[in-house]
């Protein structure tokens, strides 16, 4: 296996890294990998050979394109630990997504896996602003999930303060927030905002807390919900990717000096947008689906797992060796076809939050009638809108999506506090169709 970028020296080093320097690394590594994947996973063994190529066969990074995808299917087929390439007594930690049908998707880590992960979150949390000897408070999900533990250990390894606050028990959570002081707070986006009314229930300022950034990540979320966060908590809001797949949270982070998107930490992971049809590789700048290649990846290495994730590959620019990753715009599953009209959650968060008496809290129900499907945006009044505002609001929601997404909607301004609230990633879409027979 290749060499490993460890310890804290070193990620400050490989941040300043040319972009000739890191394509040769990236090309050791990825050659070093996909040996090890075809030598320890019998999947990858069989799909190489099936597609006809061989580790030798990538002799320069473009060489990726030849071998084939990974989908999640792979990984489910393979459960629990088929996909592993170190023995069991070499993985030290298992994490695992539950997936809305079947089973889980497992994924493992040596040591080393560990230490590298740690790295890549120590290196976002700096890149966001968090410094040696400032408090994290950290609210996303300890357990399986990867959130809170990603997040922890990078934390400790930047040399932080963490408070494990993980998810749920709202009301305490801003009691430990006043109290201890935390700088900065990793969080889902859509959980942040159930801590905002929270703040406001319990009568105090979220101006005044002692909260200067916000990491969030793990589900989509607009520039516009950028603004709200920030504007209402008076903090930088900064994004996080990642996925348990790959590694975690720590894949991409956005920089917060610049807050252009987020910078792939390509030293350890290997992004290709490709055509989500066709599967041919885009060129950078090019929409399409994000797919990545593990590069140091012991206990599990990835080859080409098709993330459905839409996004772009843009130049590098806090980080200039680093591509970035444009904010993601949704997911390919969570695209809803609605009589012919794509359209994603996000589009109508940027509507709603634009929209003067509502609160930014939203859900997407999908309904048939006849042969025809109806989607209704319920949406949320603010407790302070008159009913003509939330008359007006809902006039304006719908021809906002008539016009900029090209689809009639529903639309309901439903009572305040009455939407489900997050207290993780935030499910947006609600399915009432009748199931299809057969
Ligand atoms: O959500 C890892 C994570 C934890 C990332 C905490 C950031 C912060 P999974 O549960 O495997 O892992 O889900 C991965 O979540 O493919 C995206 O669809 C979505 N996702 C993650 N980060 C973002 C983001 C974690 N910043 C899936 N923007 C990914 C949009 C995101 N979507």
């Amino acid at each position: 296996m290749p060499e490993s970028a460890t310890g804290r020296a070193a990620f400050d080093e490989t941040e300043k890294l040319s972009g000739d320097a890191l394509r040769e690394l990236q090309l050791t590594r990825l050659r070093a990998s996909l040996q090890h994947a075809y030598d320890h996973v019998p999947f990858y063994r069989t799909s190489f050979d099936r597609a006809g190529v061989r580790p030798q066969d990538c002799r320069s990074l473009g060489d990726l394109a030849r071998f084939p995808f990974t989908v999640k299917d792979d990984l489910r087929a393979n459960y629990p630990f088929g996909m592993f390439a170190v023995p069991r007594s070499e993985v030290r930690r298992i994490h695992a997504s539950s997936g809305t049908t079947g089973r889980p998707t497992v994924v493992g880590y040596t040591d080393r896996d560990l230490s590298s992960w740690a790295d890549v979150v120590a290196r976002s949390i700096h890149a966001a602003g968090g410094r040696a000897g400032h408090t994290v408070h950290i609210a996303y999900g300890y357990g399986l999930f990867t959130g809170g533990l990603g997040a922890h250990y990078g934390a400790e390894r930047l040399g932080c303060t963490v408070v494990p606050a993980s998810g749920g028990m709202t009301s305490r959570q801003v009691q430990i927030i006043r109290d201890f002081r935390p700088e900065i707070i990793m969080v889902t986006p859509s959980y942040m905002l159930t801590l905002l009314d929270e703040f406001e229930r319990q009568g105090i300022d979220p101006r005044s807390t002692s909260l200067k950034v916000g990491i969030f990540g793990a589900e989509p979320w607009t520039q516009e919900m950028r603004r709200e966060i920030e504007e209402r908590f008076a903090i930088d809001a900064v994004d996080i990717y990642g996925l348990s797949e790959l590694m975690g949270p720590g894949v991409a982070q956005e920089c917060v000096e610049t807050k252009d998107g987020l910078h792939i930490w390509e030293d350890h992971f290997y992004p290709e947008v490709v055509d989500p049809i066709t599967g041919e590789v885009l060129p950078d700048g090019a929409s399409g689906e994000l797919v990545f290649t593990s590069l140091t990846k012991e206990a599990m290495p990835i080859v080409r797992y098709r993330t459905r994730d839409l996004t772009r590959l843009l130049p590098g620019t806090a980080r200039p060796a680093f591509r970035r990753m444009e904010k993601i715009t949704g997911r390919s599953d969570d695209m809803i076809i609605l009589r012919g009209v794509n359209l994603f959650p996000a589009q109508v968060e940027e509507i709603v939050l634009r929209t003067p008496g509502v609160a930014p809290h939203f859900q997407l129900r999908l309904t048939r009638e006849g042969r025809m499907d109806r989607l209704t945006v319920r949406a949320e009044a603010r407790p302070d809108a008159a009913p003509e505002a939330r008359t007006a609001a809902a006039g304006r929601i719908a021809r906002c999506v008539k016009d900029g997404i090209g689809v009639s909607v529903d639309v309901e301004i439903v009572d305040p506090e009455t939407l489900e609230r997050s207290v993780g990633k935030i499910k947006r879409i609600v399915d009432a169709r009748p199931r299809e027979r057969g």
